[in-house]
């Protein structure tokens, strides 16, 4: 079964949210309409609808997060779902427990939806394709595979500023080769058809034919790929999935691709600066930058619930179909 058929049901609705990889523009721009109408709730004193009364969303974190984590669990409650957060370090995966059997257990406590992060590319999948009928599962970041939430809050970001995507020139800055990010993005630029997506990194960072597979254009010089862009997208260097060296040190990865005030200036004048974060200062962006007007790296954050809450609620009213097999 491919990725696409495996997170729709028969009808073409939303079953899990997986990758942003196979889905259709109108599905994407369904799921950015939605969450607007879930910004306005995140905006509200009382910030809950009782969408998800009555359901129970485990959060399955096997990496750390602070921004997924957090605002899935916020969106989880501002649609009155029940929610679990599992201590991985504390669970039974420490005592040799498998994946499945842990998704096992967790489906015999009658757990509606699972949010799992994984440091293993294909997890979630994985587990889609084991569990039961009515469940759903949303992929949170699963090695440098995917990580289709924050694609779309980023999508989201730029929607609301840009209020088109047809015109736009994107670039994404940094360490492409391990960034689950990237990928997702690059999906979803793609399916709502911005002009022209460009990859800037080192060539030890950046497949350059993997990107020019999905038709992003490719710069090693950063004044040069950021010319005339109109959103550049940081990313942190990624060590955690790094084998040996492949810089030759943060002060000259700095110098060569590090966001400044100066390199800014190729862009254009209404650039928007954007980072999934965590950032790191003085490595991939200057803390003028990151502060400064044009970055809307804390608007990103703001915008994780909304969208979070779009993906759930869809995913959700699909499963509110399915009927509960007796356990
Ligand atoms: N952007 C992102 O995934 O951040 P966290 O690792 O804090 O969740």
């Amino acid at each position: 079964m491919d990725k696409q058929n495996l997170q729709l049901d028969a009808e073409g609705n939303l079953r899990h949210f997986l990758t942003i990889e196979g889905l259709k523009r109108a599905m994407l721009v369904d799921l950015l309409d939605t969450a607007e109408s879930f910004a306005e709730v995140t905006e509200r004193e009382v910030k809950k609808v009782p969408l998800l009364r009555g359901k129970t969303i485990v959060n399955l974190f096997f990496e750390s997060s602070t921004r997924t984590r957090t605002t899935f669990e916020l969106a989880a409650k501002r649609l009155s779902a029940d929610v679990v957060n599992i201590n991985v370090p504390a669970s039974a995966a420490s005592k040799g427990e498998t994946l499945l059997d842990t998704l096992r257990n967790l489906e015999a406590m009658h757990c509606d939806m699972f949010v799992i992060r994984h440091p293993d590319s294909g997890a979630a999948h994985f587990i889609a394709r084991h569990a039961a009928p009515h469940v759903s599962i949303i992929n949170a970041g699963d090695g440098r595979h995917a990580h289709p939430t924050q694609a779309m809050l980023d999508m989201f970001t730029i929607r609301r500023h840009k209020k088109t995507f047809q015109q736009l020139i994107v670039a994404i800055v940094g360490d492409v080769l391990h960034s689950r990010v990237a990928r997702s993005q690059i999906h979803a630029l793609s399916t709502l058809g911005v002009q022209e997506i460009r990859a800037i990194a080192p060539r030890t960072l950046l497949p350059v034919e993997a990107a020019s597979a999905l038709g992003v254009h490719v710069y090693h010089d950063m004044r040069e790929g950021l010319r005339d862009v109109d959103v550049v997208i940081m990313l942190r260097l990624q060590y955690e999935r790094m084998q040996g060296g492949m810089l030759p040190s943060e002060h000259e990865y700095y110098r060569l691709y590090g966001l400044t005030e100066d390199k800014l200036r190729y862009a254009r004048d209404d650039v928007m600066v954007m980072h999934p974060g965590p950032i790191n200062r003085g490595v991939e962006i200057d803390s003028a930058v990151a502060d400064g007007p044009r970055s809307v790296i804390l608007q990103q954050v703001s915008h994780g619930t909304a969208v979070r809450m779009a993906v759930m609620s869809r995913a959700m009213q699909r499963s509110q179909a399915v009927v509960r097999e007796p356990s």
